[in-house]
């Protein structure tokens, strides 16, 4: 099913699985780019040997499309190129649209994706010369650049600018996959959907805090500020229940968390998430969820919801080939 945003980055479903720090672990993104979509991993807290490293591993277990998100201003420029020779879109988010370093990308022979909270935001990325732009509505799982509900917010940023548009926040199945592109959007990134999979990188306890939450079980909040996002604007959509819980702590450290192979605390309030092999109190730690939590309603493997987020749509395809899909 093709789209323009499939033709310009040669996938096959017009979805990118969001970057998510290291939930988005290399195993989620590989099966998600063999299933079709655009897989994608996050640069923030590796070094870079190590980033490139992984990017190499993947290129060579994959012939899909993968992409790698960078969310702070601060990194190397070579760190960029040596991203942009290895994947098709690089992916960037959290400062502010910027021509230099898509310049950089596009002359190390990658795609540009700028994810966005705004029209104004929209428009920058475009003028610095992105492919993509992703919309990302206050509905959104994990850090939340807007305030606005994506369905407002989509339509506007249709009007603004020509580049192909991703939709995001709180699109968890068919029916919403199928809503943002009967709207004009040429894809959708989705994020918590692919927390509940058997590849991405959550510890158990938190894939079931996700499957267990029902409704809008989430809040946005500056809990969980000690982060290098929060650190310019902290708010990140989380469960409430990990917000609640943490109140109800004391304690300076939660427990420990496995970053680049070795255990390391956990402070009370950080921004890391309950990863695999995360220990201690679990439950208190920044699970990051978007507001459809609650139509997440098992664990599987990434290409099973691959699959299911087409076969909906093409049950639905009337209605969506009025305008986004080709
Ligand atoms: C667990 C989690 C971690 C996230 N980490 C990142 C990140 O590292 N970089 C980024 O650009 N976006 C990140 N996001 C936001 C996504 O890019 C995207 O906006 C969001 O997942 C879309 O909403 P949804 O979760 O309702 O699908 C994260 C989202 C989640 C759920």
């Amino acid at each position: 099913m093709q789209t323009r945003f499939t033709e310009l980055v040669g996938c096959s479903v017009s979805v990118q699985q969001a970057p998510m720090g290291t939930i988005s672990s290399p195993d989620l993104a590989v099966a998600v780019a063999d299933a079709g979509g655009v897989g994608t991993v996050t640069a923030l807290g590796l070094a870079p040997e190590a980033l490139v490293r992984r990017l190499d591993e993947m290129r060579r277990r994959t012939s899909g499309v993968l992409s790698a998100n960078v969310v702070s201003e601060e990194v190397g420029e070579q760190l960029v190129v040596d991203v942009a020779e290895r994947v098709r879109l690089v992916d960037f988010f959290w400062f502010d649209p910027s021509p230099r370093i898509v310049e950089l990308v596009h002359r190390s022979g990658a795609l540009v994706g700028w994810q966005v909270g705004s029209v104004a935001e929209a428009r920058a990325a475009e003028d610095a010369g992105c492919d993509v732009v992703t919309v990302q509505g206050v509905e959104a799982g994990g850090h939340v650049r807007g305030s606005t509900p994506l369905r407002r917010l989509l339509p506007e940023v249709l009007d603004a600018v020509d580049v192909p548009v991703l939709a995001a926040g709180g699109i968890t199945d068919g029916r919403s996959f199928a809503e943002v592109l009967a709207a004009g959007a040429a894809g959708a990134r989705i994020g918590t959907r692919f927390i509940a999979t058997v590849e991405s990188g959550a510890h158990p306890a938190y894939k079931q805090a996700v499957v267990d939450a029902a409704g809008d079980a989430t809040v946005i909040t500056d809990a969980f500020a000690d982060c290098p996002l929060c650190a310019t604007s902290p708010r990140a959509r989380v469960l409430r229940a990990a917000v609640e819980r943490v109140a109800e702590l004391d304690d300076d450290v939660v427990g420990t968390a496995t970053m680049g192979g070795t255990q390391v605390p956990v402070p009370r309030g950080s921004g890391v998430p309950p990863v695999a092999g995360a220990e201690g109190h679990l439950d208190a730690m920044a699970m990051y969820a978007g507001a459809a939590v609650g139509s997440v309603t098992d664990i599987r493997p990434a290409a099973e919801v691959i699959a299911e987020l087409v076969a909906e749509l093409e049950r639905r395809l009337p209605a969506a080939r009025r305008s986004g899909v080709r």
